[in-house]
């Protein structure tokens, strides 16, 4: 079959299988188009079976065997499941929860990041590999680790204690810095040195808030250290291959913006879960995230199922055609590299459930259908364009504000996640391309700007939006937005204290709709009726506003703001704060923003996203987009993909990317796909990943 551009394959475990298997391996990755495979990710046992022995004899064989048969190999460094040797002759290597209670092996990850001993042992397994395969011609990616964090993010251990002080200390160099920064005349918890500091472990009620966000920084930056550590082993051994780790989409524990400029690649897991009614919007999202940290840069799709998984209570498999579906929308976003987990289904271990390219029922299943199938619609695509600036609309998605609108003791809680897939879903089911950026990005090339709940906001996020919107973008934000500084403190003055300017408002309260909060300060100014109505809704946690003619429900707060110059578009109906604004509009330089006093439901944001959107230069990739379909485009492909039961047209003018034969409409079964190329100017040809030469 003809060899595609795009990169296909799965992480590839003959570590679990007898040498017999190998050569029907690679015959059969042929046959399906596999051009590259995710090699020995689990196999630190299997290459250094005790501390002084090391067998690299059956991974050379492996590595010939796949070059022989023309298959890449993406190396893994393997150092993501330490051997139980490991384990008994060093403890000190085992991560620790909040308790003190240690993780013992068993499963997977059971190593502390902070740890020096691990991060020695590591390293030696890594210098080795690197030296033995570093120029041999196969080996064409490095695969650091495997999902950092995946299962546990957080270590307590004494490691963490005494990398944390240090890490501290790095941050803040005096220990009177650090009290100002975290607010430690609070609670008589001022720090006399940094070696009084411990990890937030176990505690009678809820820890400073300032400490718990350093804590997250200093947790992500630790699992960063131990991608780095790797990275480096790796460059001077003479790697010169692309070298990366594998992320998975939205993860709270690790900021991936801090990681993304030491990937040469950005890769990503994802597995869409069937029983999800958001699953096509949710993964939509990851997909422009991952494409958003390195724009410009294809990504590569390292894991994804071929059908059910193991792991959730229930694991129905995917619908026929799904798999082309979610893979398509994969492509469409910008990867260039399409894999999964796994090449051939284990026998054995937590896994042997999980689906596979080829399943432990062989190659006459659906399955293997799919999967051939899939490398041969793969390989008709050929060179595919670079994702580029396509985006006119920038959602801001924070790590950090992520953290911190999260802590507790606030006045409701908040899913950031949730809210902001909410304002993604009114963008992405008008087919309207979306950049998923920090504040600091906000600016040129984007002409509307979403920034929901940005809580925690930086001064230079703030510059940036403020500057985006004078020079005349469009800004939709709130609620609870610019209420602390980068160390969880209001900043004096109030709130709104950075952009207040911007939004042409002075805000006053929170006014939280649920709890005890209802029968708080305000109530009095209210009839009984009134009040008694007003505290009904509130228990409800809604409240009603009205916007363009319509009532519609907001959700969460709805804030006490005041007008300084911005115009009211919409007023709350009911609640404590019924006759004051919650959707404003303000001019500020050349733009205008935007201000939501309460998070509005879907039907209010899918309004105030048509009235933006009217307002804005942004326009859906395709006019006319029947409900259920996708669209995205990537240069000048353009992706059509029907979610839908029922067949759709869409019209269209271009070609075929598959077959060359040119087209004015597309007709799209139920998970229907089409890759039409509808150049427009500024299409760059994307370069490949890898010499595809190299296949
Ligand atoms: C993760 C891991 C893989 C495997 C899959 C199963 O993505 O990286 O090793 O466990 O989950 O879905």
């Amino acid at each position: 079959m003809k060899r595609s551009n795009v990169l296909y394959g799965a992480d590839y475990n003959p570590d679990q299988w007898p040498e017999e298997v190998w050569d029907e391996d690679v015959r059969l990755m042929r046959e399906a188009g596999v051009n590259i495979v995710s090699l020995g990710i689990f196999a630190w046992s299997r290459i250094q079976p005790a501390e002084h022995v090391w067998d690299f004899a059956w991974l050379d064989t492996v590595i010939d065997k796949l070059h022989a048969g023309g298959i890449s190999v993406n190396l893994a460094t393997a150092t993501a499941s330490p051997p139980p040797w490991v384990s008994a002759t060093y403890p000190e290597t085992l991560p620790v929860d909040e308790s003190g209670a240690s993780y013992w092996p068993g499963s997977r990850q059971h190593f502390a990041p902070s740890s020096p001993t691990y991060r020695r042992l590591a390293g030696e397994l890594v210098r080795r590999l690197a030296e033995r395969y570093v120029k041999h011609p196969a080996v064409v990616m490095w695969h650091v680790g495997n999902e950092f964090g995946c299962h546990l993010w957080m270590d307590f251990s004494d490691a963490a204690r005494d990398a944390y002080r240090v890490w501290l200390a790095k941050r803040y160099g005096t220990i009177d810095a650090l009290n100002a920064a975290w607010g430690t005349s609070f609670w008589s918890q001022t720090y006399g040195a940094f070696h009084e500091i411990f990890p937030p472990r176990l505690a009678p009620y809820s820890h400073n808030p300032s400490s718990m966000l350093d804590w997250r920084r200093f947790t992500s930056d630790m699992l960063l250290e131990c991608y780095l550590a790797e990275r480096k082993i790796l460059l001077d051994a003479g790697a010169t291959q692309p070298i990366t780790t594998n992320f998975m989409g939205p993860f709270k524990p690790a900021d991936y913006r801090r990681w993304a400029p030491h990937m040469d690649v950005i890769a990503d897991d994802c597995y869409p879960d069937p029983a999800n009614p958001h699953r096509i919007r949710d993964a939509a999202f990851q997909r422009d995230l991952i494409r958003s940290l390195k724009p410009g840069v294809p990504w590569m799709l390292w894991e994804q199922a071929t059908d059910a998984v193991n792991w959730r209570p229930g694991n129905p498999g995917k619908r026929p055609g799904a798999l082309m579906a979610e893979t398509a929308q994969s492509i469409a976003r910008g990867a260039d590299g399409i894999m999964f987990f796994q090449w051939r289904q284990s026998r054995a271990g937590s896994e042997k459930f999980h689906s596979a390219m080829l399943p432990h029922a062989g190659t006459s299943t659906r399955t293997w259908d799919a999967v051939t199938e899939l490398g041969a619609r793969l390989a008709a695509l050929g060179d595919l364009p670079a994702p580029g600036r396509d985006a006119q609309v920038a959602l801001v998605f924070d790590w950090e504000n992520w953290w911190a609108v999260e802590e507790r003791d606030h006045p409701t809680e908040i899913d950031y996640l949730a809210l902001t897939l909410e304002w993604y879903g009114a963008f992405h089911e008008r087919g309207i391309q979306v950049d998923i950026i920090a504040p600091e990005d906000a600016g040129a090339g984007y002409d509307l700007v979403i920034a929901p709940v940005l809580y925690l906001l930086r001064e230079e996020g703030a510059s940036a939006i403020a500057r985006f919107v004078e020079d005349g973008g469009t800004l939709v934000t709130g609620p609870f937005t610019d209420i602390v500084d980068e160390h969880d403190q209001f900043r004096s003055g109030g709130f709104l204290t950075l952009l207040g300017d911007v939004v042409g408002l002075r805000y006053e309260d929170f006014g939280a709709l649920a709890g005890e909060s209802t029968g708080g300060s305000g109530v009095g100014a209210l009839s009984a009726d009134a009040a008694q109505a007003a505290r009904a809704a509130a228990a409800r946690g809604t409240v009603s506003f009205s916007f363009e003619g319509e009532t519609h429900a907001g959700r969460l707060v709805a804030e006490t703001v005041h007008t300084a110059g911005a115009t009211v578009l919409g007023t709350f109906e009911t609640g404590l704060q019924a006759g004051s604004p919650a959707i404003t509009q303000h001019r500020f330089g050349a733009g205008e923003a935007w201000y939501a006093a309460t998070q509005p439901s879907g039907d209010a944001i899918g309004a105030i996203v048509d009235a933006v959107v009217a307002a804005s230069g942004a326009r859906s990739v395709v006019a006319d987009l029947p409900a259920g379909v996708e669209v995205a485009r990537r240069g000048d492909l353009v992706t059509l993909i029907n979610h839908g039961d029922a067949p759709v047209e869409v019209a269209i003018d271009g070609t075929d990317a598959e077959t060359g034969a040119a087209v004015a409409q597309v007709s799209l079964e139920s998970q229907g796909v089409a890759f039409v190329l509808a150049p427009v100017e500024s299409a760059v040809r994307s370069a490949p990943l890898v010499d595809a030469a190299t296949f």
